[in-house]
């Protein structure tokens, strides 16, 4: 009787926008507010599944239904990689339909006595960049930008020697390689390989580039699940800026990222949209129009309109821990909005009995890492560097038991 009632309500729900009444709880708009829900039930039975229906319809695109046949082949593996640190394994992902497959480039840590865990993010210009070993196989369609000298040019976002160090292994991919980043109006890559017959674009309420991103990422994670050297309860998902963004909307869409890391991944990613400080909803659309659903363009210079903002994306995570980071000189991507974000969310991870935030945004270099929300402001510009990977390892030390 009771699910009864409570699936006759989802379903009213769903229309968005449409007030409903359960228990004592009200699903109506949430807005941009700390998130305040009954119950563990409740959340999961009502709150969670609308809030979920609003960003697949609304903001980042339904991902498909169907299937593809997907294959992984395992390239080359070298024991003594990273003057023997490492072990450096490439996979290549076959996609039926793709002529280029995707690759993926993991280090694992040398002399593991088990499996172990794992940060997988993809990279933005190519597998190479992330490290000088000459070894790597550049990623196909990775862009070439003028003057950028290629092996290991990203090599201060991966400190890779470091992460090995502590214990978990790399995973990464390009971008461009599963769904190139610019706006072809979906002609390439995988959308196609999902149109109905006749069909030549997603529609209004299917997925854009980050969905795609994002379900690449569970992609590699049905890899990683097979893979006996990566402990795949202990895969977290992490991304700088735009796949900062992928990066939450991919631990949001797959319960299997076991963490999801945010760094600086500001509008449509961490912040709160409703403030306007940075980068707005309508800015990133006309900018960035293949990123999100078309649906999204319904809320540009219309923020007050959005049923719920981005705390409900952190929300979508919980109770899997969740980091949020921010960077000072970063005003594009709205310190303040990522850092409100993650406490409005926070009444949801509570209601686990989990710690999220309390407390005002703390200063530079004061991360808040000892619950299950974490968040840290560093010093400097837009990126991802050193400081933040070590914030990130440790979070995931003290959630994974890794010493
Ligand atoms: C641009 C864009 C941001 C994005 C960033 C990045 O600045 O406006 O939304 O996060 O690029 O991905 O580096």
């Amino acid at each position: 009787m009771k699910h009864n009632l409570i699936s006759t309500i989802f379903a009213l729900a769903c229309t968005l926008g449409v007030s409903a009444q359960v228990g004592n709880v009200t699903v109506s708009q949430y807005g941009s507010e700390p998130l305040k829900i009954g119950s563990v039930e409740e959340w999961e039975q009502v709150h969670r599944p609308v809030i979920m229906n609003f960003f697949e319809q609304e903001v980042y695109g339904l991902m498909p239904d169907g299937q593809v046949g997907i294959t992984y082949e395992v390239l080359n593996e070298c024991p003594n990689a990273l003057g023997g640190k490492a072990i450096r394994k490439e996979v290549a992902m076959h996609i039926a339909g793709l002529d280029t497959p995707v690759l993926i480039l993991m280090y694992l840590p040398a002399n593991a006595k088990g499996p172990v865990p794992a940060f997988l993010g993809m990279n933005f210009k190519g597998n190479h960049q992330i490290n000088p070993d000459p070894a790597i196989t550049p990623s196909p369609n990775a862009p070439v930008y003028k003057g950028d000298p290629e092996r290991g040019a990203a090599s201060s976002r991966w400190p890779v020697e470091f992460i090995v160090e502590s214990g978990y292994a790399v995973v990464t991919l390009n971008r461009d390689n599963v769904d190139p980043d610019f706006d072809d109006g979906f002609q390439n890559s995988v959308h196609p390989l999902f149109y109905a017959e006749g069909q030549t674009a997603p529609k209004a309420n299917e997925w854009g580039t980050i969905g795609a991103w994002a379900w690449s990422l569970s992609r590699v994670m049905d890899y990683l699940v097979s893979d006996k050297a990566i402990d795949s309860n202990k895969v977290a998902v992490v991304g700088h800026s735009r796949l900062g963004k992928t990066a939450l909307w991919a631990g949001a869409t797959d319960k299997r990222f076991a963490i999801a890391i945010s760094n600086d991944s500001g509008c449509g990613g961490a912040a709160l949209s409703i403030r306007k400080v940075g980068e707005s909803v309508d800015v990133i659309n006309r900018s960035f129009p293949h990123w999100f659903c078309d649906n999204y363009n319904k809320y540009r210079n219309n923020e007050s309109a959005l049923f719920v903002d981005q705390q409900g994306l952190i929300a979508l995570i919980a109770p899997r821990p969740v980091y949020v980071a921010s960077a000072t000189l970063d005003q594009w991507a709205d310190p303040e909005g990522e850092y409100l974000s993650a406490l409005y969310a926070s009444p949801v991870y509570e209601l686990y009995g989990l710690q999220g935030l309390t407390t005002p945004m703390p200063a530079p270099e004061q991360p808040m890492n000892s619950g299950h929300v974490g968040y840290h402001l560093r010093t400097g510009r837009h990126d991802i560097t050193l400081y933040d990977w070590q914030q990130y390892v440790d979070f995931a030390n003290r959630h994974f038991g890794v010493k």
